[in-house]
């Protein structure tokens, strides 16, 4: 049985192993592997999600984790970015747990906690131009594209936007 809840300090370990295992899977083939580890050490390392699992408001909501016999094979986590607008920041499953329907729990709980806690009526989400492992599941759970963004530090690596009303 998969239980969806809240991160503790518990699950650092778990959501940094799933959240480098899942980047490598989803970019391995599309990044250079610099960049790869450079993300990887900046957003995943256990300082860091040790803070952001602790922290919990409607700036950052906390990573939320999908839990299976003590093992974490999901996490995510978003926040506010403006009155009544929340965006999903984080979502990361197991590579070999896709289509099982965790990512549809995973994002649910997100969502009732921005609009809940948060009064969001609307979520967007950043995700990398032509990502086919996530671009599908958003289209799915209404998500439309709205436009693209070229990062000004890496203009290679272009985001797509996209929003829902929520
Ligand atoms: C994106 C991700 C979190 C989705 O989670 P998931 O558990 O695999 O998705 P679900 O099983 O809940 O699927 C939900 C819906 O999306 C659809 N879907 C998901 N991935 C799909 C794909 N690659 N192609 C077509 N449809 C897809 C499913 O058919 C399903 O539709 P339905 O609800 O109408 O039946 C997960 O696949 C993942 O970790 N991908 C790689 C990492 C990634 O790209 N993350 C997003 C970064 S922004």
């Amino acid at each position: 049985m998969i239980e969806i809840r809240k991160a503790n300090e518990s699950h650092v370990e778990g959501i940094s192993s799933v959240c480098t295992n899942a980047y490598w899977a989803t970019y391995g083939e599309t990044h250079s592997n610099e960049y790869i580890e450079r993300v990887i050490k900046d957003y995943y390392n256990h300082e860091r999600i040790l803070g952001e699992v602790t922290e919990s408001n409607c700036d950052w909501g906390g990573y939320f984790v999908a839990v299976e016999k003590g093992k974490v094979v999901g996490a995510g986590g978003g926040g506010m970015i403006d009155n009544r607008v929340g965006e999903l920041f984080v979502l990361y499953l197991d590579p070999t747990r896709r289509n099982e329907g965790i990512g549809t729990k995973l994002l649910d709980i997100i969502t009732q906690q921005q609009k809940e806690e948060c009064g969001a009526e609307e979520q967007w989400v950043s995700v990398q131009k032509g990502n086919m492992r996530g671009i599908p599941f958003y289209e799915a759970k209404g998500f439309k594209f709205q436009h693209e963004k070229v990062p000004y530090e890496n203009p290679t690596y272009i985001k797509w936007r996209y929003s829902r009303k929520i």
